[in-house]
């Protein structure tokens, strides 16, 4: 069913129900996901993004039950990703006239994309354009999240379409923020954040400041993907700002692999000491966890702890997934520590400490080693720690 968001402005996109790995398949989408796109009834019919290739079919289901798609005079691309540009050559197909609207940076990727000799149109930070009773202003929002990205303000309705912006992957039958599972919401936009916007977080830091200065009455923040934020639309705004500041809370997760058991063991005694400093954990196996849902876990910790076993002078091939994501994650204000079994050369306490410097992290607990299998004394050092860095965190250091 579509969704009228605000007078003469429907919501023609499409549901993913299926999808759970994105982009290829680097980003798991444990709920599914949406591709929104919004069709703005007034003299001039606008079309803001389109959705991914396999869908078009179901957007042009959409648009042709309010219009016949050659009445568009407006396409609104806001970004290259194909999950939203992927349709463009099949509305473009039906309104070859319209203005395709993009942002400076997306006039080299939409056409690079495409290479059609479509009326593209570039706009810049204030630049508005007349709809008839209405006006569109936009707003470039580079790194959130390529440097093509624009947000697109309706005035007198107050709606701000953010792109990828203030959304998260979540497949639901209703459309708005307060039909949604609010727990399943909450994780899933959190999650968005982490891996795919946190290395930009000065940049989104920078926007909202510019945004909130702009003084926009915003009603309504329809994001390219999940729910549109309708019931207290500025609570995402405020939890990004929040995220941007990277202020992890005072609990930690342990990341490890293990060949024979052995350092699970000492993963487990790492836990037990961060129970006996009251800081609350999680841990993974990084060969059966979900490497997505544990950087969320980590980007919300003030505390990450590694441990595997010492492999051909390194550590076992399943934790480099999760080192490499963390380190091209940006993430800031975390304090680390390793540890880890070996049977002859014992260098991953080494490899993993190099690789939680490369990542900014901070050392703020001497490394375990445990030749063999850990006895009393090198467990008890696990708890140590455990313990050590319970009280760091405490800290704040
Ligand atoms: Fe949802 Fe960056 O595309």
């Amino acid at each position: 069913m579509l969704t009228e968001i605000a007078p003469g402005v429907f919501w023609v996109g499409a549901v993913d129900w299926a999808l759970r790995r994105f982009h290829g398949h680097e980003l798991s989408t444990n709920h599914g996901s949406t591709y929104n796109a919004y069709l703005i009834i007034d003299d001039k019919v606008t079309l803001i993004d389109t959705v991914w290739g396999p869908f078009q079919d179901v957007l042009m289901k959409n648009i042709s039950e309010i219009i016949d798609p050659s009445k568009i005079d407006i396409v609104v691309a806001s970004h290259a990703e194909v999950d939203h540009s992927g349709s463009l050559p099949e509305v473009l197909r039906h309104c070859p006239e319209a203005d395709v609207i993009v942002s400076q940076r997306g006039l080299e990727s939409i056409p690079g994309h495409y290479r059609q000799p479509w009326r593209f149109k570039a706009v810049k930070t204030g630049d508005s354009v007349s709809i008839g009773k209405r006006t569109l202003q936009f707003i470039e929002a580079p790194m959130l999240h390529w440097p093509d990205n624009l947000f697109t303000y309706l005035e007198g309705d107050g709606v701000l379409f953010s792109s990828d912006a203030f959304g998260e992957h979540y497949a639901m039958s209703g459309r708005f923020n307060e039909q949604a599972n609010q727990d399943v919401l909450n994780w899933e936009a959190v999650k968005y954040y982490a891996n795919i916007l946190n290395p930009f977080a000065v940049m989104v830091g920078r926007k909202i400041d510019e945004l909130s200065s702009l003084g926009l009455p915003i009603n309504i923040i329809a994001p390219s993907h999940g729910v549109i934020w309708r019931h207290d639309p500025m609570q995402i705004v405020k939890k990004y700002r929040e995220w941007a500041e990277q202020k992890p809370e005072c609990s930690a997760v342990i990341v490890y692999d293990t060949m024979w058991q052995a350092t699970r063991h000492m993963a487990e005694a790492v836990g037990e000491g961060l129970s006996e400093g009251g800081v609350p954990f999680k841990m993974y196996n990084a060969s059966t966890a979900d490497r997505n849902n544990v950087m969320t876990e980590i980007f919300l910790s003030k505390a990450v702890i590694l441990g595997s076993p010492t492999f051909n002078q390194g550590m076992l091939p399943t934790m480099a997934p999760v080192l490499e994501d963390m380190k091209g994650l940006k993430f800031k204000n975390k304090i680390g520590a390793a540890f880890g079994t070996y049977g002859w050369s014992g260098e991953v306490v080494d490899v993993l400490e190099n690789y939680l410097k490369a990542c900014q992290i901070e050392l703020a607990a001497l490394g375990v080693k445990a030749k063999w299998r850990p006895g009393p004394e090198e467990l008890e050092a696990c708890r140590g720690l455990g313990r050590t860095m319970a009280e760091a965190c405490k800290a704040g250091g």
